[in-house]
Protein backbone atom coordinates (compact mmCIF):
# COMPACT_ATOMS: atom_id res chain seq x y z
CA UNK A 1 0.00 0.00 0.00
CA UNK A 2 1.52 3.46 -0.93
CA UNK A 3 1.06 6.40 1.58
CA UNK A 4 -0.91 8.30 -0.21
CA UNK A 5 -3.71 5.63 -0.09
CA UNK A 6 -3.41 5.36 3.60
CA UNK A 7 -6.64 6.80 5.58
CA UNK A 8 -6.24 8.63 8.63
CA UNK A 9 -9.12 7.66 11.06
CA UNK A 10 -10.41 11.03 12.82
CA UNK A 11 -13.33 11.73 14.88
CA UNK A 12 -15.70 13.94 13.10
CA UNK A 13 -14.89 17.53 13.46
CA UNK A 14 -17.75 18.16 12.36
CA UNK A 15 -19.59 17.80 15.54
CA UNK A 16 -17.52 20.52 17.48
CA UNK A 17 -19.06 23.34 18.52
CA UNK A 18 -17.04 26.59 18.68
CA UNK A 19 -15.03 27.86 15.87
CA UNK A 20 -11.78 28.21 17.46
CA UNK A 21 -12.32 24.39 18.80
CA UNK A 22 -12.87 23.90 15.18
CA UNK A 23 -10.39 25.21 13.61
CA UNK A 24 -7.90 23.88 15.26
CA UNK A 25 -9.28 20.30 14.91
CA UNK A 26 -9.30 20.31 11.21
CA UNK A 27 -5.72 21.90 11.85
CA UNK A 28 -4.77 19.21 13.66
CA UNK A 29 -6.71 16.33 11.40
CA UNK A 30 -4.60 17.89 8.63
CA UNK A 31 -1.11 17.32 10.13
CA UNK A 32 -1.95 14.19 10.69
CA UNK A 33 -3.42 13.93 7.17
CA UNK A 34 -0.65 15.08 5.66
CA UNK A 35 2.05 13.13 6.97
CA UNK A 36 0.43 10.07 5.71
CA UNK A 37 -0.44 11.18 2.30
CA UNK A 38 3.60 12.10 2.18
CA UNK A 39 6.22 9.74 1.76
CA UNK A 40 8.15 8.59 4.79
CA UNK A 41 11.05 10.65 5.51
CA UNK A 42 13.26 7.33 5.83
CA UNK A 43 11.90 6.01 2.35
CA UNK A 44 14.62 7.02 -0.69
CA UNK A 45 15.69 9.54 -1.99
CA UNK A 46 15.68 10.57 1.60
CA UNK A 47 16.42 14.19 0.99
CA UNK A 48 13.87 15.15 -1.44
CA UNK A 49 11.41 13.35 1.04
CA UNK A 50 12.68 15.18 3.59
CA UNK A 51 12.41 18.54 1.76
CA UNK A 52 8.54 17.54 0.90
CA UNK A 53 7.55 16.94 4.50
CA UNK A 54 9.38 20.25 5.53
CA UNK A 55 7.61 22.54 3.30
CA UNK A 56 4.49 21.02 3.65
CA UNK A 57 4.39 19.92 7.91
CA UNK A 58 4.45 21.99 10.87
CA UNK A 59 3.33 25.44 9.82
CA UNK A 60 0.90 27.25 8.05
CA UNK A 61 -2.51 28.86 8.73
CA UNK A 62 -3.82 25.63 7.08
CA UNK A 63 -6.74 28.17 5.78
CA UNK A 64 -6.82 26.52 2.28
CA UNK A 65 -8.03 22.83 4.14
CA UNK A 66 -9.89 25.33 6.42
CA UNK A 67 -12.25 26.47 3.44
CA UNK A 68 -12.42 22.87 1.90
CA UNK A 69 -13.56 21.69 5.35
CA UNK A 70 -16.56 24.48 6.00
CA UNK A 71 -17.35 24.15 2.19
CA UNK A 72 -17.71 20.38 2.94
CA UNK A 73 -19.61 20.37 5.83
CA UNK A 74 -21.98 22.19 3.26
CA UNK A 75 -22.90 19.06 1.75
CA UNK A 76 -21.94 16.51 4.30
CA UNK A 77 -19.10 15.13 2.93
CA UNK A 78 -17.35 12.43 3.83
CA UNK A 79 -14.23 13.67 6.53
CA UNK A 80 -12.06 11.03 4.46
CA UNK A 81 -12.45 12.38 1.18
CA UNK A 82 -12.52 16.05 2.43
CA UNK A 83 -8.94 15.48 4.04
CA UNK A 84 -7.84 14.13 0.27
CA UNK A 85 -8.93 17.34 -0.86
CA UNK A 86 -7.71 19.36 1.47
CA UNK A 87 -4.40 17.40 1.48
CA UNK A 88 -4.44 17.92 -2.25
CA UNK A 89 -4.81 21.39 -2.09
CA UNK A 90 -2.55 22.37 0.59
CA UNK A 91 0.03 20.60 -1.18
CA UNK A 92 -0.16 22.97 -4.01
CA UNK A 93 -0.10 26.24 -2.10
CA UNK A 94 3.09 24.47 0.06
CA UNK A 95 5.21 23.64 -3.81
CA UNK A 96 3.94 27.36 -4.45
CA UNK A 97 5.81 28.86 -1.19
CA UNK A 98 8.87 26.69 -1.86
CA UNK A 99 9.51 28.26 -5.45
CA UNK A 100 8.12 31.18 -4.76
CA UNK A 101 11.03 31.87 -2.21
CA UNK A 102 13.51 30.53 -4.17
CA UNK A 103 16.18 33.35 -5.36
CA UNK A 104 14.95 33.07 -8.91
CA UNK A 105 11.59 34.50 -7.61
CA UNK A 106 11.40 36.24 -4.15
CA UNK A 107 14.46 35.22 -2.82
CA UNK A 108 13.28 34.61 1.01
CA UNK A 109 15.40 32.86 4.00
CA UNK A 110 12.42 33.10 6.70
CA UNK A 111 8.82 30.83 5.97
CA UNK A 112 6.66 29.84 8.43
CA UNK A 113 9.27 30.92 11.10
CA UNK A 114 11.43 28.40 9.30
CA UNK A 115 14.72 29.26 6.92
CA UNK A 116 12.70 28.37 3.66
CA UNK A 117 13.26 25.13 1.80
CA UNK A 118 16.11 26.15 -0.66
CA UNK A 119 18.36 27.64 2.27
CA UNK A 120 17.86 24.55 4.26
CA UNK A 121 18.17 21.76 1.43
CA UNK A 122 19.53 23.45 -1.24
CA UNK A 123 18.18 24.86 -4.42
CA UNK A 124 17.86 21.99 -6.52
CA UNK A 125 15.84 20.01 -3.92
CA UNK A 126 13.09 22.65 -3.69
CA UNK A 127 12.92 22.49 -7.03
CA UNK A 128 12.50 18.77 -7.10
CA UNK A 129 10.55 19.03 -3.70
CA UNK A 130 7.71 21.71 -5.19
CA UNK A 131 7.72 19.49 -8.55
CA UNK A 132 6.67 16.29 -6.19
CA UNK A 133 4.48 18.29 -3.56
CA UNK A 134 2.31 19.01 -6.94
CA UNK A 135 2.32 15.79 -8.31
CA UNK A 136 1.48 13.77 -4.90
CA UNK A 137 -1.48 16.53 -5.03
CA UNK A 138 -3.01 14.71 -7.76
CA UNK A 139 -2.28 11.64 -6.70
CA UNK A 140 -3.95 11.77 -3.52
CA UNK A 141 -6.97 13.37 -4.83
CA UNK A 142 -7.21 10.41 -7.00
CA UNK A 143 -6.57 7.60 -4.17
CA UNK A 144 -9.34 6.79 -1.93
CA UNK A 145 -12.94 6.07 -2.07
CA UNK A 146 -15.18 8.54 -4.09
CA UNK A 147 -17.41 9.26 -6.85
CA UNK A 148 -15.60 8.94 -10.42
CA UNK A 149 -17.39 11.84 -12.23
CA UNK A 150 -17.12 14.16 -8.67
CA UNK A 151 -13.37 13.00 -8.42
CA UNK A 152 -13.00 13.85 -12.62
CA UNK A 153 -14.34 17.28 -11.82
CA UNK A 154 -11.89 17.89 -9.04
CA UNK A 155 -8.64 17.17 -10.78
CA UNK A 156 -9.77 19.59 -13.80
CA UNK A 157 -10.68 22.09 -11.28
CA UNK A 158 -6.96 21.43 -9.23
CA UNK A 159 -4.97 21.56 -12.65
CA UNK A 160 -6.85 24.40 -14.26
CA UNK A 161 -6.46 26.63 -10.76
CA UNK A 162 -2.33 25.43 -10.51
CA UNK A 163 -1.93 26.40 -13.84
CA UNK A 164 -0.91 29.09 -16.34
CA UNK A 165 -4.62 30.29 -15.50
CA UNK A 166 -4.16 30.59 -12.32
CA UNK A 167 -1.58 30.19 -9.60
CA UNK A 168 1.15 29.97 -12.28
CA UNK A 169 0.03 32.58 -14.28
CA UNK A 170 -0.44 34.95 -11.84
CA UNK A 171 3.10 34.37 -10.25
CA UNK A 172 4.48 35.27 -14.09
CA UNK A 173 2.08 38.68 -13.86
CA UNK A 174 4.02 38.93 -10.19
CA UNK A 175 7.38 38.54 -11.35
CA UNK A 176 6.80 40.81 -14.59
CA UNK A 177 5.55 43.60 -12.86
CA UNK A 178 8.64 44.41 -10.81
CA UNK A 179 9.05 47.88 -10.84
CA UNK A 180 5.79 48.42 -13.13
CA UNK A 181 3.00 50.56 -12.03
CA UNK A 182 -0.21 48.50 -12.54
CA UNK A 183 -3.92 49.85 -13.29
CA UNK A 184 -6.17 48.56 -10.09
CA UNK A 185 -7.25 46.19 -12.83
CA UNK A 186 -4.45 44.80 -13.56
CA UNK A 187 -3.18 44.18 -9.99
CA UNK A 188 -6.98 42.68 -9.26
CA UNK A 189 -6.22 39.97 -12.25
CA UNK A 190 -2.89 39.38 -10.70
CA UNK A 191 -4.21 38.46 -7.59
CA UNK A 192 -7.27 36.63 -8.15
CA UNK A 193 -5.28 34.51 -9.94
CA UNK A 194 -1.62 34.08 -8.29
CA UNK A 195 -3.82 33.70 -5.01
CA UNK A 196 -7.70 33.76 -5.56
CA UNK A 197 -7.06 30.96 -8.08
CA UNK A 198 -6.44 28.19 -4.95
CA UNK A 199 -8.17 29.33 -3.02
CA UNK A 200 -11.49 29.19 -5.38
CA UNK A 201 -10.16 25.68 -5.60
CA UNK A 202 -10.19 24.72 -1.82
CA UNK A 203 -14.11 25.96 -1.74
CA UNK A 204 -15.17 23.93 -4.48
CA UNK A 205 -12.89 20.91 -3.87
CA UNK A 206 -14.77 20.99 -0.32
CA UNK A 207 -18.18 20.76 -1.61
CA UNK A 208 -17.28 18.27 -4.78
CA UNK A 209 -16.27 16.03 -1.89
CA UNK A 210 -19.94 16.05 -0.70
CA UNK A 211 -21.59 16.05 -4.62
CA UNK A 212 -21.82 17.02 -7.61
CA UNK A 213 -22.80 21.02 -7.35
CA UNK A 214 -25.93 22.69 -9.09
CA UNK A 215 -24.95 25.61 -11.22
CA UNK A 216 -26.62 27.95 -8.29
CA UNK A 217 -24.55 26.35 -5.74
CA UNK A 218 -21.63 26.53 -7.39
CA UNK A 219 -22.45 30.25 -8.56
CA UNK A 220 -22.89 30.90 -4.67
CA UNK A 221 -19.65 29.34 -3.75
CA UNK A 222 -17.85 30.83 -6.78
CA UNK A 223 -19.14 34.39 -5.57
CA UNK A 224 -17.62 33.52 -1.99
CA UNK A 225 -14.69 32.56 -3.28
CA UNK A 226 -13.90 35.86 -5.13
CA UNK A 227 -14.39 37.74 -1.99
CA UNK A 228 -12.22 35.96 0.05
CA UNK A 229 -9.28 34.75 -2.45
CA UNK A 230 -8.77 38.32 -3.58
CA UNK A 231 -9.40 39.29 0.03
CA UNK A 232 -6.83 37.04 1.13
CA UNK A 233 -3.89 38.62 -1.27
CA UNK A 234 -4.98 42.18 -0.29
CA UNK A 235 -4.76 41.23 3.31
CA UNK A 236 -1.43 39.57 2.76
CA UNK A 237 0.12 42.67 1.09
CA UNK A 238 -1.07 44.89 4.06
CA UNK A 239 0.48 42.89 6.52
CA UNK A 240 3.82 43.13 4.50
CA UNK A 241 3.82 46.60 4.48
CA UNK A 242 2.54 46.49 8.49
CA UNK A 243 3.25 43.47 10.38
CA UNK A 244 7.08 41.99 11.74
CA UNK A 245 8.66 39.22 10.45
CA UNK A 246 8.27 37.64 13.75
CA UNK A 247 4.76 37.98 13.82
CA UNK A 248 3.99 37.05 10.17
CA UNK A 249 7.27 34.37 10.25
CA UNK A 250 8.23 35.83 6.80
CA UNK A 251 9.99 38.49 6.01
CA UNK A 252 8.00 41.55 6.53
CA UNK A 253 8.37 44.67 4.23
CA UNK A 254 9.73 42.87 1.59
CA UNK A 255 7.29 43.75 -1.15
CA UNK A 256 8.37 47.63 -0.54
CA UNK A 257 12.16 46.16 -0.63
CA UNK A 258 11.77 44.57 -3.84
CA UNK A 259 9.32 47.18 -5.54
CA UNK A 260 6.32 45.01 -6.09
CA UNK A 261 3.13 46.63 -7.16
CA UNK A 262 0.51 45.71 -3.94
CA UNK A 263 -2.69 46.68 -3.42
CA UNK A 264 -0.87 48.93 -0.68
CA UNK A 265 1.17 50.89 -3.08
CA UNK A 266 -1.22 51.02 -5.56
CA UNK A 267 -4.54 51.85 -3.77
CA UNK A 268 -2.56 53.25 0.14
CA UNK A 269 -3.47 51.27 3.41
CA UNK A 270 -6.73 52.72 4.15
CA UNK A 271 -8.17 52.14 0.92
CA UNK A 272 -7.03 48.09 1.09
CA UNK A 273 -7.94 48.04 4.51
CA UNK A 274 -11.92 48.98 3.32
CA UNK A 275 -11.60 46.93 -0.07
CA UNK A 276 -10.68 44.23 2.14
CA UNK A 277 -14.00 44.88 4.33
CA UNK A 278 -15.92 44.83 1.31
CA UNK A 279 -15.04 41.98 0.27
CA UNK A 280 -15.25 40.71 3.63
CA UNK A 281 -19.61 41.55 3.18
CA UNK A 282 -19.52 40.49 -0.49
CA UNK A 283 -18.27 36.74 0.42
CA UNK A 284 -21.22 36.98 3.36
CA UNK A 285 -23.87 38.03 0.98
CA UNK A 286 -22.69 35.38 -1.73
CA UNK A 287 -23.47 32.55 0.20
CA UNK A 288 -26.76 33.56 2.03
CA UNK A 289 -28.57 31.49 0.97
CA UNK A 290 -27.13 28.85 2.47
CA UNK A 291 -28.36 29.91 6.26
CA UNK A 292 -26.89 28.57 9.14
CA UNK A 293 -25.32 25.55 7.02
CA UNK A 294 -22.56 28.20 5.84
CA UNK A 295 -21.47 29.46 9.27
CA UNK A 296 -18.06 27.85 9.28
CA UNK A 297 -17.59 30.14 5.87
CA UNK A 298 -18.80 32.91 7.15
CA UNK A 299 -16.48 32.97 9.73
CA UNK A 300 -13.46 32.11 7.69
CA UNK A 301 -13.89 35.18 5.85
CA UNK A 302 -13.98 37.42 8.99
CA UNK A 303 -10.82 35.39 9.82
CA UNK A 304 -9.26 35.68 6.48
CA UNK A 305 -10.10 39.81 6.63
CA UNK A 306 -9.23 40.41 10.15
CA UNK A 307 -5.88 37.92 10.91
CA UNK A 308 -2.71 39.21 12.13
CA UNK A 309 -0.70 36.96 10.50
C1 LIG B 1 0.98 32.94 1.76
O1 LIG B 1 -0.11 32.11 2.05
C2 LIG B 1 1.11 33.14 0.30
C3 LIG B 1 -0.06 33.78 -0.31
C4 LIG B 1 -0.76 33.18 -1.20
C5 LIG B 1 -0.40 35.13 0.07
P1 LIG B 1 -0.56 31.83 3.52
O2 LIG B 1 -0.63 33.12 4.30
O3 LIG B 1 -1.80 31.00 3.49
O4 LIG B 1 0.64 30.97 4.10
P2 LIG B 1 0.66 29.83 5.21
O5 LIG B 1 0.18 28.60 4.55
O6 LIG B 1 -0.24 30.26 6.34
O7 LIG B 1 2.09 29.74 5.62
C1 LIG C 1 2.72 34.38 -3.28
O1 LIG C 1 2.48 35.71 -3.06
C2 LIG C 1 1.58 33.72 -3.88
C3 LIG C 1 1.93 32.32 -4.20
C4 LIG C 1 1.41 31.73 -5.21
C5 LIG C 1 2.89 31.57 -3.39
P1 LIG C 1 3.55 36.42 -2.13
O2 LIG C 1 4.90 36.37 -2.72
O3 LIG C 1 3.02 37.76 -1.73
O4 LIG C 1 3.51 35.46 -0.86
P2 LIG C 1 4.42 35.66 0.44
O5 LIG C 1 4.13 37.05 0.93
O6 LIG C 1 5.82 35.43 0.03
O7 LIG C 1 3.88 34.61 1.38
MG1 LIG D 1 5.72 36.19 -4.60
MG1 LIG E 1 6.77 35.83 -1.70
MG1 LIG F 1 3.14 38.63 0.19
Amino acid sequence: MTNASQEVMQPAVQSVQSFDAWMAAVQATMEQALSSFLPDAAQAPQELHQAMRYAALDGGKRVRPLLAFAAGELFAAAPQQLQRAAAAVEMIHAYSLVHDDMPCMDDDALRRGKPTVHVKFGQASALLAGDALQAQAFLVLTDGAGDADCKLAMVRLLAQASGSLGMCGGQAIDLASVGLHLSRQQLEQMHRLKTGALLRAAVLLGALSGKLLTPTEEQALDRYAAGVGLAFQVVDDILDATADSATLGKTAGKDAADNKPTYVSILGLDASKALAEQLRQDAHAAILSFGDKAQRLRELADLIVQRKA
